[in-house]
């Protein structure tokens, strides 16, 4: 019995006659009620404009939007509230700190170091802004389970490193990246590191201190929360010497004809009505991460992702890139292609069981050009998700190459 089903809505509606199965979980999380509620209520009850009005409907939605970013900050244990900028998603975040901190402190020479298997939101907008300055991108290579090694961090951050761009959690190989280390090594030259947790902080607890990061850019969606809110967390120190990335409305504090002044943080990066409903649906998911407790949802999710590679090992002609043996630098994103078949194929045979995947490049496509692969099938899990869900999974893909005339 899964416990968690009454909460999650979508997860009862049936997917081409079938029982929905979604194991494309590191594409965008479903919503438990209570985020759907708490959007909800704030559109019914006290729907304002944050900041602008001096009534009490704005006053309340002020104070709402002002506490889930408190929330927010205790969650990933920064220092103050003025240190948690909402953005729209990880990739707007990210891009902030590309255009906003690389393009007024990077010099022609300079390099950002950064793994291969960055998603394009952490590793495009370094190349803009290299493009622009003159500075250079320096790739970190994974070993073939998937792992940085000391060897290869140490010999590509150097004294000419300033930024080192990496996810805390690769969103292809699954990789739990030794960010702390990394950090060491970059701080030690001078460098600030920016750490990309979108596929992390939906299955570990993420201390912005504990990381030693700089920056930290995440998406509400991957973390129960809805789509079009996210969060940029950046050391006040280095938000208040960035100028602002977006301008307009709210981000101001004079504006003459010929130039302005700037709002402090946080809203100096707010430009614009910003997503209040979004930001309270971000507050409730936290809540409910919280309830549900991150030692469960590791606990459930290792012995899920044990079980399903295990299941996947007893398949002949399937591949599965990363690690396979289940470490604990490993998360429950488990991508692998079948011998002759297209990935495209692989998720459309799998939907008419109602199984949920993704196929394609992932956003990755540097990673997959180091893979030496075009594509790649990608089964991502979350706490939901039971063994059921992976007999299913399983079962499906024993299919696949008899389906399309192949032997087994
Ligand atoms: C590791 C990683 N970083 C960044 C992103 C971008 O997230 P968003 O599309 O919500 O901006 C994703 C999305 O899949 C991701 O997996």
């Amino acid at each position: 019995m899964n416990p968690y089903l009454d909460d999650f809505p979508v997860l009862k509606e049936p997917m081409n006659g079938k029982r929905l199965v979604y194991l494309d979980n590191a594409a965008t999380t479903q919503k438990p009620l209570s985020v759907l509620r708490a959007v909800e209520d704030y559109y019914r009850a006290f729907n304002a404009n944050p900041h602008r009005g001096l009534y009490e409907l704005s006053v309340r939605a002020t104070e709402a939007y002002e506490n889930a970013r408190h929330q927010v900050k205790e969650f990933i244990g920064a220092d103050k509230d003025e240190e948690i900028i909402f953005t729209r998603n990880a990739s707007e975040s990210l891009n902030l700190v590309a255009y906003s901190y690389g393009l007024n402190f990077l010099n022609e020479g300079d390099e950002i170091v950064l793994p291969v298997s960055e998603h394009h939101s952490n590793l495009v907008p370094w190349q803009m802004v290299a493009k622009a300055k003159g500075a250079k991108l320096v790739y970190l290579y994974p070993d073939a389970t998937g792992h940085l090694t000391e060897e290869e961090i140490n010999s590509k951050i150097t004294p000419k490193t300033r930024i080192v761009a990496v996810a805390h959690v690769s969103n292809v190989l699954g990789t739990v990246n030794p960010v702390r280390e990394i950090a060491e090594k970059a701080h030690a030259v001078g460098a600030v590191v920016v750490v990309d947790c979108a596929q992390s902080i939906p299955h570990y607890p993420v201390n912005v201190k504990e990381l030693d990061a700089d920056f930290v850019a995440f998406s509400g969606h991957k973390m129960l929360a809805p789509m079009g809110i996210g969060v940029l967390y950046g050391k006040q120190e280095l938000l208040d010497k960035m100028p602002p990335f977006l301008s307009g409305g709210e981000m101001i504090e004079y504006v003459y004809e010929q130039e302005a002044t700037f709002a402090p943080l946080p809203q100096k990066f707010e430009a614009g009505t910003q997503n209040v409903g979004g930001a309270l649906g971000l507050a409730a998911a936290i809540d409910y991460l919280k309830q549900v407790g991150y030692d469960t949802i590791m606990k459930t999710e290792s012995e899920l992702l044990r079980y399903m590679l295990d299941g996947m090992a007893q398949i002949p002609h399937i591949t599965v890139y990363g690690d396979t043996t289940g470490a604990t630098e490993r998360c429950g994103v488990v991508s692998f292609n079948v011998d002759d078949v297209h990935p495209h194929d692989v998720s459309s045979i799998l939907d008419a069981d109602g199984v949920a995947i993704r196929a394609g490049h992932h956003c990755a496509q540097p990673l997959m050009r180091y893979l030496k692969v075009n594509a790649t099938c990608r089964a991502s899990l979350y706490f939901y998700n039971t063994k059921e869900d992976i007999d299913i999974f399983l079962a499906s893909l024993k299919k696949v190459r008899g389906w399309l005339g192949y032997g087994a």
